[in-house]
């Protein structure tokens, strides 16, 4: 149906809790814009990306008061009471638009600050392989394993050790039906990967900046907006 491959798939019907704002923490204010419109700007900017879902919350009554303007078009589902539930509805609406079977980049509304470097770099390495993957960063920090207590049991060797990120890219047929699979066995799915490791399949890693921070408590604001700056948005 479209001759661009990549769609993007942004569940941003979370409300925030750890941020403990008076609103959903993808309404904050970032400089100029909200957290969610510089994340979906991002997106639609990038020229491969074929169009956007997003995931909104029924009762979210913020939404309607942003004043969009995309590259790309921009559909609307529902969320539901989990992330993946949210992603599974927005990937449904998705297997209704398109007639293929084109990948997907799951992205955080919660991440403004992804580079489209580090898109184009994801795009470069999973595209012509056969699950996909996803965005994360090396772990540098010495890590360790406590016990009952807080007694340190083990000093866990990192140098196998990533923090996983978004996007997450893999076929809209695969990561529909595994996220259905997971959420079906009640698999704690905290982000795509795990369900599509859950079916045996391997997914790859690649490496992206950590400036991609996903906005989570207060402070994460102030050093989204200086990542921002840094990035050269303003
Ligand atoms: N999300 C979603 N549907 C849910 C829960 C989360 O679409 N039922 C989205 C959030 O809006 C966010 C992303 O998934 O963009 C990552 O989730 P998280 O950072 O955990 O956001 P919240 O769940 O909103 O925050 P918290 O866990 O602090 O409540
Ligand atoms: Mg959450």
């Amino acid at each position: 149906m479209t001759s661009l491959r990549f769609w993007a798939v942004v569940p941003a019907a979370g409300i925030g809790e750890r941020m403990q704002a008076d609103r959903p923490k993808q309404y904050l204010q970032l400089d100029d814009k909200t957290v969610i419109e510089y994340t979906l700007q991002r997106l639609a900017s990038h020229a491969q990306i074929a169009g956007i879902i997003v995931a909104i919350s029924p009762e979210d009554t913020w939404w309607p008061s942003l004043s969009l303007s995309l590259n790309c078009p921009l559909h609307v589902v529902e969320g539901g009471a989990q992330r993946a539930d949210s992603v599974l509805n927005a990937l449904s609406a998705l297997s209704d638009l398109v007639d293929d079977d084109p990948w997907v980049l799951v992205h955080d509304a919660a991440r403004p600050c992804l580079r489209l470097t580090d898109v184009d770099q994801m795009l470069t390495s999973l595209s012509e392989h056969d699950v996909g993957g996803i965005l994360g960063i090396p772990v540098n920090d010495t890590v360790k394993r406590t016990g009952l207590g807080n007694v340190i049991t083990e000093t866990v060797d990192r140098r196998n050790l990533w923090r996983a990120a978004t996007p997450q890219m893999f076929h809209l047929r695969q990561l529909k039906s595994a996220l259905e699979m997971a959420i079906e066995q009640h698999f704690p799915v905290t982000d795509e990967a795990s369900a599509i490791e859950l079916m045996g399949v391997k997914p790859m890693m690649v490496e992206g900046h950590s400036d991609n921070i996903k906005i989570t408590v207060p402070q994460d604001l102030a050093l989204a907006s200086w990542f921002l700056q840094q990035q050269g948005e303003h």
